[in-house]
């Protein structure tokens, strides 16, 4: 599917009939750039440094240049400025780092066409060069990224219309193709972990191993163990050699879920195997090295976190290459008629319902509720109405309390189209809920409080469509 839209965007779009040079000294950023750029079709060269920047410009035309501010050498406003000397008609687009902007402005003063401030995302840079192209006329067939993406309701398993995840369908296709390091913005259910997966399967390195760890939910003191593996005696309980995830991960992707949730020692420890690729299993003296490229996901502002001290800058610096930004789920409202057509699929396939439909007062309740959840709350309300509901057509009254807008001393008024055991059904699943909340899942202490055995309460929750599992009934 990929493979086909990009021929299509190749035939299409012509891209390649448009030249850019791409100026930039910070090797990750250059490189980020180029292959953003490239993996669109355009036809792109680099420079390094200023001086070199503005030579090959007076040996070859370019329609465009993107060039970062600070520069060894000739800086961006000399680039401009000799740029504009020589060819009037070539559009500067200029890199900043934050602090710069002030700069960047006096830029487009000069005659820079727009500015675009690090770190960026690379479908950001990517909207600003289309601009360009457009208001240039340099697009041969007037066929839009966008437009051709709109295309795409389903991309490696991750649904979405609305334009934002149009453009990170776009993003995922073009950084898979780098060897960088992506940094994955969202909050909590946003879908950070379906992107990487789909970065590492579009990538050169799918058939190699793709290693998962998660920053947040192993304790600090096992944390560097996973990561760098460990020699037999090298602490209390380390009775044999362990390979770490590191060594797990070479030659293939390791992600690192929940970055902001490292602790501050071994951010420093992480910045090192980046830098050098080599490492030592704790306890031991053999270097080894490896070669990975690394996803990073975190649900917290790493900026943030770094004012509060608890992230290194230097770190946050090599990691955060390319940034894909998912937005909550209210913010792309679009999505969610498909989101919940898709999972009504899995779940009705799976509870042996393969004709359900929701119903238009359902769909209006849906697209109204804010979801603090994300895709997942969606996720796991389907599956909690696919397998309560009878009959082809999802009722409104089958949905959450919470989606509905009610609470839930309400829930057997508002199931007014339903006889009075389905009422008091709904009931007893809602105070179910409701006592599992107050106790963070404890079904031991839900049972004492609901005054039932825990057997009654697990053959209860297996009926209501709850996650059960037969250790819920041991001590
Ligand atoms: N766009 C989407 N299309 C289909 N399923 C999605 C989408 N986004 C999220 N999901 C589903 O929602 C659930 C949560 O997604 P995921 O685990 O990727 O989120 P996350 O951002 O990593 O959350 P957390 O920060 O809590 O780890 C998963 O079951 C995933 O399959
Ligand atoms: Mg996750």
């Amino acid at each position: 599917m990929a493979q086909k839209l990009l021929n299509i965007k190749k035939q299409k779009l012509q891209p390649d009939k448009v030249k850019i040079l791409v100026i930039e000294d910070e090797l990750s950023v250059r490189l980020g750039v180029s292959c953003t750029l490239e993996g669109v079709g355009y036809k792109v060269k680099t420079a390094d440094g200023g001086i070199e920047g503005i030579r090959l410009f007076e040996k070859e035309f370019f329609d465009i240049v993107v060039t970062d501010l600070r520069l060894p050498g000739a800086d961006g406003i000399e680039v401009l400025k000799s740029v504009k000397n020589i060819s009037p008609d070539t559009g500067v687009l200029i890199i900043t780092a934050f602090a710069d902007v002030k700069t960047a402005v006096e830029a487009m003063k000069e005659g820079a066409y727009d500015y675009i401030s690090k770190p960026f995302d690379p479908a950001e840079l990517l909207i600003v060069i289309d601009r360009f192209v457009k208001h240039r006329g340099l697009e041969l067939e007037n066929i839009s990224l966008k437009e051709q993406v709109r295309e795409r309701k389903q991309f490696e398993h991750i649904i979405g219309t609305s334009p934002v995840m149009q453009t990170i369908f776009n993003t995922i296709e073009i950084v898979a193709k780098t060897d960088s390091s992506v940094m994955i913005y969202g909050e909590s259910g946003t879908g950070k972990e379906l992107v990487a997966n789909a970065i590492h399967n579009l990538s050169p390195r799918k058939d190699k191993p793709f290693i998962k760890i998660n920053c947040a939910a192993i304790p600090e003191t096992l944390l560097e163990s996973e990561l760098f593996g460990h020699e037999k005696g090298a602490f209390t309980g380390a009775v044999q050699r362990r390979k770490g995830k590191f060594e797990a991960a070479d030659s293939g992707t390791i992600f690192f879920d929940e970055i902001g949730d490292m602790p501050l020692n071994l951010q420093a420890k992480l910045l090192r195997v980046l830098e050098t690729h080599n490492f030592e299993r704790l306890g031991g003296n053999e270097m080894l090295t490896v070669d990975i490229r690394t996803i990073y996901a975190t649900r917290k502002n790493l900026k943030d976190e770094i004012k509060a001290g608890n992230s290194r800058e230097d770190l946050y610096y090599r990691i955060n290459v390319l940034p894909v930004t998912l937005p909550p789920l209210h913010e792309r409202k679009e999505d969610i008629p498909l989101l919940a057509e898709h999972f009504i699929k899995i779940f009705g396939k799976k509870t042996g319902k393969p004709n359900l439909t929701v119903s238009p007062a359902t769909m209006e309740k849906l697209l109204a509720y804010g979801y603090p959840g994300n895709v997942r709350e969606l996720k796991h309300a389907i599956e909690m109405v696919v397998t309560l509901c009878r009959g082809n057509v999802i009722e409104s009254c089958c949905l959450p309390p919470e989606i509905r807008g009610i609470e839930i001393k309400y829930v057997p008024l508002i199931c007014d189209n339903l006889p009075l055991s389905e009422r008091v059904r709904m009931f007893e699943r809602e105070v179910i809920a409701h006592v599992l909340e107050e106790t963070a899942g404890k079904k031991k202490e839900a049972a004492k409080i609901l005054r039932i055995s825990r057997e009654t309460l697990w053959r209860k929750l297996k009926e209501h469509g709850f996650p059960v599992s037969p250790s819920d009934l041991e001590d």
